[in-house]
C-alpha cells in the first residue's frame, strides 16, 4: 500500500480549508493563538456579551474568553430556528427494529425547553448536577441540552457501565436529579437501566428525584422518588430563556479512567468548549449545509458529547443517531443505513471496523456507498491494514479517510488529517490549529524527527479540561509530570513532515474497544473477590476489540484454581465496573513478580506476554 493519499480535486477544491491555507492559519494561529480564537470566536458563534480578555493563562490555570457570556444551547438550536435552519431536521434516530423518529431544530428547541422547564420543577438551578443514565435515544441529546440551557452541569454516564461504577459518579458529582430510562435493547435483549439506577441510588439522600423515560408507553413501576419523564415534561411551557452563562461556567463533568484506582471527572467549561467543538466539526469533518453526518458514538463519552451532541448542532448538521450494535440484526446494517440516508460524513472507530471488516465482504458490496465523502475515525491507532480496508472497501477509494487523535481531557480534536492534505495510513495527522504539538523525553527534552516519546501539547487550547471534578491536584498533574506542558499520557513519534503518529498510552491505561480503563481499576475491581489475594492485569492484544485485560491472579490459601472461580471473577468485574472491562483471560500463578520494595513488575508480566525478552531482573526480589 502507497504510504500517502491524496485528495481528490473535487474534495481539495471544496473544502473549507486548502492545504495552502492549513499552513498559513496554523503558523497563524501558533504566532499569535489569540488573535486567532478571538477571530474563530466572533465570526462562528454569537454571544450575549463579548469577552474583555481571550486567555488568561496563569500557569497551570488558564480561562478562555474571559467575561464573556453565551448559552451553549443558543447557538446549537435558536440561533439555527431564527435563521434558515427551522424545519431542517436536527436528528434521524434508528432503532435496532430500523424504526425512525425525527426531529426538527424547532422542535427539538420546544423539547429541551420543556425539559429544561421540568428540570427546574424538580428544584435543578444553575450549576447543580445532573446524571444521566440513558440509552441513544433523542431525549437522551434532549436533557443534555436541558442542562446546559438552565446552566446545570450533567454528568453523562454510559448505560452499559455496572450499578458500583454509576453509584460512584453520583456520589462523587452530588448529583440531585439522575435521568434514565427503564430499558435499552442491546442484541435484541432488553436492558433493565432503571433497576441499576435503583441499586446505584440505594441509600443515598443526596439523589432528590430520578427521572424515568418510559419507553413505548410500557407498563412501568415507579417507586418513591421516582417521576416520569413525559409526565413532568408534558406540563411545562414550550419557552425557556436560555440562562447566559459565563464563558468559564462549566458546561459538564465525564469521568473516565487514569492510572490510579478512582475515576476522574474531567471538567469542561462553556465558553472555549462551544468554539472549538463547534470550529473542528465543520473544518476536520467539512461539514457543509446539506450533509448527512453520522458520528457513530454513544454519548457516554466524550466523541458523544463534542460530535453527535454540541458540535453538530451548533453547526446546524442533520444527523443520525443510531441506537444498538453495528451488526445487529444483521451484519451489514450499518451499511445499509449509509445506503438508506446518504450519508456523507461517516465517522467511526477502529474496533467497530475490525469487526465489520471480519463480517466479509458479501455484506459491503450489495450497497450503494456512493454518497460518502469524508470517513473518519477515532479512539485507537488504526492499524495500515484497517486502514486500507475502510478507504478502499467503504471509501472505494474516492473519499478522504481523517484520523483523529484527541482525548477526553481535551474535548476536542487534536491531531488529525484535515480532508484537503495528504493523508498516511496509520498516521493521526497534523495538529489542529492552535495546538502546538511535541514529542519529548521525560525531562521535556524535544525529540528528533522518528524517535519515540511522550505527546505533549505545549500550551492551553480553548478546550482543554479546566479541573477535575473535587481533584485539583489531579488537574495539576497533566501540567506538572512534565513542568510547563500537556502530558496526554500516549506515545508518539513525528515524522520529517511534521505529522504524528500515535503508538498507544505510555501510562497504566488499557484502551478495549477505544474505551480507556486503567489497569488499576480492573485489578481493585478484581480484587474484591473473596479468593482473590494479589492480582495484576496487563493489556493483551485483541483482533476485535484493539486491546484486551490479561489478569494473573494469586488466590488465597485454601483456594485453588477452577473454571467457576474464572467466571466468577469476571462476573465481579462486570459488577463493579461493567461488562467492556471483563478480563479477556485469567491466569492463576502462584506469585507475582516484585521488586524489592514490593512493587508489582507488569514490565515482566508484559515481555512475557509478547515473548519479548524480559529484560534487567536485577531488582527483583523472587
Ligand atoms: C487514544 C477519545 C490513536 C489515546 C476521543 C488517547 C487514539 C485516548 C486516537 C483517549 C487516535 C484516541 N489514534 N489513539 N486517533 N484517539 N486515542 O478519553 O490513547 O476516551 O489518549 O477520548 O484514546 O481516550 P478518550
Amino acid at each position: 500500500m502507497p504510504d500517502i493519499f491524496f485528495p481528490s480535486d473535487a474534495i481539495k477544491n471544496q473544502a473549507h480549508i486548502t492545504e495552502d491555507e492549513y499552513n498559513r492559519l496554523y503558523a497563524e494561529s501558533l504566532g499569535d493563538p489569540e488573535a486567532f480564537w478571538d477571530r474563530v470566536a466572533r465570526t462562528e458563534l454569537e454571544w450575549f456579551s463579548p469577552w474583555e480578555m481571550v486567555l488568561d493563562w496563569q500557569y497551570p490555570q488558564y480561562k478562555w474568553f474571559v467575561g464573556g457570556k453565551l448559552n451553549i444551547t443558543h447557538n446549537c438550536l435558536d440561533r439555527h430556528v431564527n435563521g434558515i435552519n427551522k424545519y431542517k431536521k436536527a436528528f434521524i434516530h434508528i432503532d435496532e427494529e430500523g424504526v425512525e423518529t425525527s426531529v426538527t431544530y424547532m422542535e427539538l428547541l420546544e423539547r429541551v425547553n420543556r425539559c429544561a422547564n421540568a428540570l427546574r420543577s424538580l428544584g435543578v438551578a444553575k450549576g447543580d448536577r445532573v446524571v444521566l443514565y440513558m440509552p441513544l435515544v433523542i431525549e437522551q441529546v434532549v436533557v443534555m441540552l436541558a442542562c446546559a440551557r438552565i446552566g446545570a452541569v450533567h454528568s453523562v454516564v454510559f448505560a452499559g457501565l455496572s450499578d458500583k461504577a454509576l453509584r460512584e459518579r453520583i456520589v462523587d458529582s452530588e448529583a440531585k436529579v439522575v435521568i434514565t430510562a427503564n430499558w435499552t435493547k442491546r442484541r435484541g435483549k432488553k436492558i433493565d437501566l432503571k433497576g441499576v439506577v435503583g441499586r446505584a441510588t440505594e441509600g443515598l439522600d443526596t439523589v432528590q428525584s430520578i427521572v424515568v423515560l418510559v419507553r413505548d408507553g410500557d407498563a412501568c413501576e415507579l417507586h418513591t422518588k421516582e417521576v416520569n419523564f413525559d409526565d413532568i415534561v408534558a406540563k411545562q411551557s414550550a419557552v425557556c430563556v436560555p440562562v447566559p452563562m459565563d464563558s468559564e461556567d462549566p458546561l459538564f463533568v465525564l469521568y473516565t479512567s487514569g492510572s490510579t484506582g478512582k475515576p476522574k471527572g474531567i471538567v469542561h467549561t462553556t465558553g472555549g468548549y462551544s468554539v472549538y467543538t463547534h470550529y473542528t466539526t465543520k473544518i476536520v469533518f467539512d461539514l457543509k449545509d446539506n450533509d448527512t453526518y453520522w458520528c457513530t458514538a454513544d454519548p457516554g463519552w466524550i466523541t458523544g458529547h463534542s460530535y453527535v451532541v454540541y458540535g453538530p448542532l451548533s453547526i446546524g448538521a442533520t444527523s443520525l443517531l443510531v441506537e444498538g450494535a453495528p451488526d445487529y440484526p444483521k451484519p451489514d446494517r450499518w451499511w445499509e443505513i449509509i445506503a438508506k440516508y446518504h450519508v456523507n460524513i461517516f465517522y467511526t472507530s477502529p474496533t467497530a471496523i475490525r469487526l465489520l471488516r471480519k463480517h466479509g465482504e458479501q455484506y459491503v458490496s450489495p450497497h450503494d456507498l456512493s454518497s460518502l465523502r469524508v470517513l473518519g475515525t477515532v479512539g485507537e491507532p488504526i492499524s495500515e491494514e484497517v486502514w486500507g480496508w475502510f478507504y478502499e472497501r467503504i471509501g472505494k477509494g474516492r473519499c478522504v479517510l481523517i484520523d483523529t487523535w484527541w482525548q477526553t481531557e481535551t474535548g476536542g480534536h487534536m491531531i488529525v488529517s484535515l480532508p484537503s492534505l495528504p493523508q498516511k495510513p496509520g498516521i493521526a495527522g497534523r495538529p489542529f490549529f492552535g495546538i502546538e504539538a511535541d514529542v519529548v523525553d521525560v525531562q521535556g527534552t524535544r525529540l528528533r524527527d522518528g524517535e519515540k516519546g511522550l505527546l505533549v501539547i505545549r500550551k492551553p487550547w480553548p478546550s482543554a479540561l479546566r479541573t477535575c471534578w473535587n481533584d485539583e491536584e489531579r488537574f495539576e498533574q497533566y501540567w506538572s509530570e512534565i513542568k510547563g506542558v500537556y502530558c496526554a499520557g500516549d506515545l508518539a513519534i513525528r515524522d520529517s513532515d511534521g505529522y504524528i503518529k500515535i503508538i498507544g498510552r505510555s501510562d497504566d491505561v488499557i484502551n478495549i474497544s477505544g474505551h480507556r480503563i486503567g489497569t488499576a481499576e480492573a485489578e481493585s475491581a478484581i480484587g474484591t473477590h473473596p479468593a482473590v489475594a494479589e492480582v495484576a492485569v496487563i493489556a493483551k492484544s485483541h483482533e476485535i476489540k484493539g486491546q484486551a485485560i490479561k489478569a494473573f491472579v494469586v488466590l488465597k490459601s485454601g483456594h485453588s484454581e477452577s473454571d467457576q472461580l474464572r467466571n466468577e471473577i469476571k462476573l465481579q468485574v462486570k459488577s463493579e465496573i461493567g461488562s467492556y472491562a471483563v478480563p479477556e483471560e485469567v491466569v492463576f500463578v502462584p506469585t507475582l513478580p516484585k521488586t524489592r520494595s514490593g512493587k508489582i513488575m507488569r514490565r515482566v508480566l508484559r515481555a512475557q506476554e509478547s515473548g519479548e525478552d524480559v529484560g534487567d531482573l536485577s531488582t527483583i526480589e523472587d
